[in-house]
């Protein structure tokens, strides 16, 4: 196990109803003024965005509202949010949404504490953000987990980059999860969310430091709930049982603790961050359209890790780890297919790619050439465009 720093200060409301307390949360965050910030309509179709507000004012808060935040969230609805919290006086700001309306709140939250730095400074790491305002958060979908993660990913549609940034000032200082709000949501959108709450944990998992057992198997058994959950809440929304296995398994799955103590991998994450940066596709789908391919590239450096991934989740009998390994990377990329989610490039609605097409995408990924990903197994640009290629084949 290698040394760790645990900071995990959400505080969390679970259950029915619990959005009923979002205003007394508010205030006992001291807020006074909220801005309640929300996506494209489903908050204001289901009737949750008046409910919210209705519950702020029975608290004695002021709010503005601003709406139209899109998945793959733009930076531009950022600068609109600052702007607005400067004007209004906000001094809490309230997400009511999923990963993409969560990430923009976090991020009006830096640029409204720090006037004097272009927010996209703090993105390209050419700025260190020190101060930041308080975030919370009503979930409306189990997905991102932004709603106890330290990062926020933001798209800047003027340079075309999609860029994450990790620091504890991204934590929300709450975060509401009813599993009932989540019932409206599309099946598709229930299958990428629970894609994306295995690949948290995978991306963790997979990595270089194997004297890790407590984590390990926290990992596994968070994968195992998800795996044996996640089908029942994408064929119907309304299975609160499973909605709620899936919704606190998201949380958990990218606080940090399914991989504390190991050296977290995510070039999975950074191969779907490019295909999300020049096709927008949803991010569920960019990552489950490239891991089987990245899983059977990287493979050899650890089969036995694959291994005990097969046996420990999907109960593959194999005694051979090379043979489990493989059984095991089968098996989950039948899941995703099952769940009806991407498992090649051409399933996107990109479609197959040409060579100068897979070229650019993994010179995205590697940022021009100039970084590596990953720590299972380092991979540099040569290697990044081999799993696109891979990724790419029928
Ligand atoms: O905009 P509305 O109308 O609300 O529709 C949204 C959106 O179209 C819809 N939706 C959400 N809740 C709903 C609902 N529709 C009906 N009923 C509901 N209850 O779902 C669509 C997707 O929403 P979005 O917020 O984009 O989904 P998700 O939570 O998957 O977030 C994805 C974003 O988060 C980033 C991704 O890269 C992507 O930009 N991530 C953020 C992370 C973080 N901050 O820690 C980590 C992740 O790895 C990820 O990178
Ligand atoms: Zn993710």
């Amino acid at each position: 196990m290698e040394q760790f720093k645990y900071y995990a200060p959400t505080k969390i409301l679970f259950g029915k109803n619990t959005e009923a307390e979002v205003g007394k949360l508010c205030k006992t965050q001291g807020a006074s003024k909220v801005l309640v910030h929300f996506g494209g309509s489903s908050a204001k179709k289901s009737g949750l965005l008046d409910r919210v507000c209705g519950a702020l004012q029975e608290a004695g808060l002021h709010y503005v509202t601003l709406g139209g935040v899109v998945p793959n969230p733009r930076l531009s609805k950022v600068y609109e949010g600052i702007e607005i919290c400067r004007r209004e006086k906000v001094d809490f700001i309230l997400a009511v949404g999923g990963g993409s309306v969560i990430d923009t709140c976090k991020a009006i939250a830096h640029g409204a504490a720090n006037p004097e730095t272009d927010l996209w400074e703090f993105w390209k790491k050419r700025a260190v953000l020190t101060r930041s305002m308080p975030v919370g958060v009503v979930l409306t979908i189990p997905a991102a987990g932004s709603e106890m993660s330290d990062s926020a990913v933001l798209t800047n549609a003027e340079s075309g980059e999609k860029r994450g940034l990790n620091t504890d000032l991204n934590r929300p200082v709450f975060a509401i999860l009813d599993p009932v709000l989540a019932a409206t949501l599309p099946n598709h959108q229930v299958a990428c969310g629970v894609s994306d709450i295995l690949m948290h944990t995978l991306d963790r998992y997979f990595n270089p430091v194997t004297d890790n057992a407590l984590t390990d198997e926290l990992a596994e058994a968070l994968l195992r709930v998800v795996l044996e959950y996640g089908p029942a809440a994408v064929r119907d929304a309304h299975d609160e049982t499973a909605m709620s296995e899936i919704m606190w398994a998201g949380s958990l799955s990218h606080n940090g603790l399914t991989g504390l103590g190991g050296r977290k991998d995510f070039a999975t994450h950074q191969l779907g961050h490019a295909l999300s940066e020049k096709f927008d596709v949803y991010h569920g789908d960019s990552l489950t359209a490239v891991w089987s391919s990245w899983a059977r590239s990287v493979m050899d450096a650890d089969p036995a890790r694959f291994a005990r991934f097969a046996r420990n989740v999907w109960h593959v009998e194999e005694a051979d780890d090379t043979a489990a390994a493989l059984a095991g990377i089968a098996k989950q990329e039948a899941f995703f297919q099952s769940i009806g989610m991407p498992v090649r490039l051409g399933e996107l609605s990109c479609g197959k790619q040409d060579e100068a097409g897979l070229a650019d995408l993994a010179s995205r990924c590697s940022y021009g050439k100039t970084r590596t990903i990953g720590t299972f197994r380092v991979l540099d640009y040569e290697k990044i465009l081999a799993i696109y290629r891979r990724a790419n084949e029928a």
